[in-house]
């Protein structure tokens, strides 16, 4: 998210957040004063797809003439489909559709009141990225997971992963003075795919919140007796749609490399900017991010569950 302000050579503050991802007030205040300029935007995420209050941040920025944006990328948001409690404060809304849907791109710029976004313009992406797109889902849809089979092959894989000796990566900070090779100048006035807006316009909005409800219950239940771990929202407020389940473990180093390299599909925010944020710092190599979209079948999501058991409940002390 930092790259188009770095394209724009916007300064950028980081402001710290609470334990619960929430923004803390009485540091945005003091962060304000000590920078001594006028603030033109402040953006503020619902993250991972659990609606926050937004109701003082608002004010605050109102106060201040600050433009609020709401990130919506971690919420079920769609041109069509807002996520309860979300999206309607923000001047702008960032969302990412493709995040909840089977589709091969999509972003969403939305507002609330259309007027500010009159002016926008987007080109159609031509037909050669239609078609690479479409290739792109059909090789999402025929991916395979783990089969029943491969869960009785989970001590056998640890206890080889145990004999061999664990290598911790790189850290590696940069300095960027312009917009990480993620972004593309040329590609920000680039519609979504047609074939991506199709496949969010046909999905079942109450079949994906149903069974993203269900897994993350599902994970939210398997992790309460687990040791070395704690969920970081254990309990999921009716009616949201959670992108992934974030779980805050102990001892990143060895857990989440055991969980690499036996395959399970486990997201960290590694790549963060360097911040003052005490949590921030913390959840970057702490807090897992495990899926429970809509796809994931019963014998994949058993099959992540005791990956995430058997590795929780090692030793750790005599690997580093
Ligand atoms: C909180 C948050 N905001 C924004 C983004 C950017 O979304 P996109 O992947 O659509 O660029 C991400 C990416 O995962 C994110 O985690």
């Amino acid at each position: 998210m930092l790259d188009p302000a770095i394209a724009l050579h916007a300064d950028i503050l980081l402001y710290p957040l609470h334990h619960d991802l929430s923004p803390d007030l009485t540091k945005l205040d003091e962060l304000l004063v000590a920078h001594g300029k006028p603030v033109k935007a402040l953006l503020a995420t619902h993250y991972f797809g659990l609606a926050k209050d937004f109701t003082e941040l608002k004010l605050w920025c109102d106060t201040h003439r600050i433009a609020f944006i709401e990130d919506c990328s971690h919420t079920l948001f769609t041109e069509t489909f807002q996520a309860p409690g979300t999206g309607v404060l923000g001047r702008f809304v960032a969302a990412s559709p493709y995040k909840f849907f089977a589709c091969a791109d999509g972003g969403l710029l939305y507002s609330p009141d259309p007027r500010p976004l009159d002016t926008v313009t987007t080109k159609s992406a031509g037909v050669i990225q239609e078609l690479r797109g479409l290739k792109r889902t059909l090789e999402k849809y025929r991916s395979t997971g783990p089969t029943a089979a491969d869960i009785g092959l989970i001590d056998t894989q640890l206890a080889e992963l145990g004999t061999q000796p664990l290598v911790a990566g790189r850290e590696l900070s940069t300095a960027y003075a312009r917009p990480s090779p993620q972004y593309s100048a040329a590609e920000s006035g680039t519609a979504s795919l047609f074939g991506s807006r199709c496949i969010v316009k046909l999905s079942s909005i109450c079949d994906n919140g149903k069974r993203r409800r269900g897994n993350y219950q599902h994970w939210a239940d398997a992790v309460a007796e687990l040791p070395n771990c704690h969920a970081l929202f254990p309990d999921l407020p009716e009616n949201s749609f959670p992108y992934m389940f974030p779980l805050h473990i102990a001892f990143p180093y060895p857990h989440f490399y055991r969980l690499k390299h036996l395959g399970v599909p486990v997201w960290r925010w590694d790549e963060m900017a360097v911040s003052d944020c005490a949590v921030a710092h913390n959840y970057r190599l702490h807090l897992l991010h495990l899926p429970c979209h809509q796809a994931l079948t019963k014998i994949q999501m058993q099959w992540m569950i005791t990956v995430l058991a058997k590795t929780l409940r090692l030793p750790w002390r005599s690997e580093r």
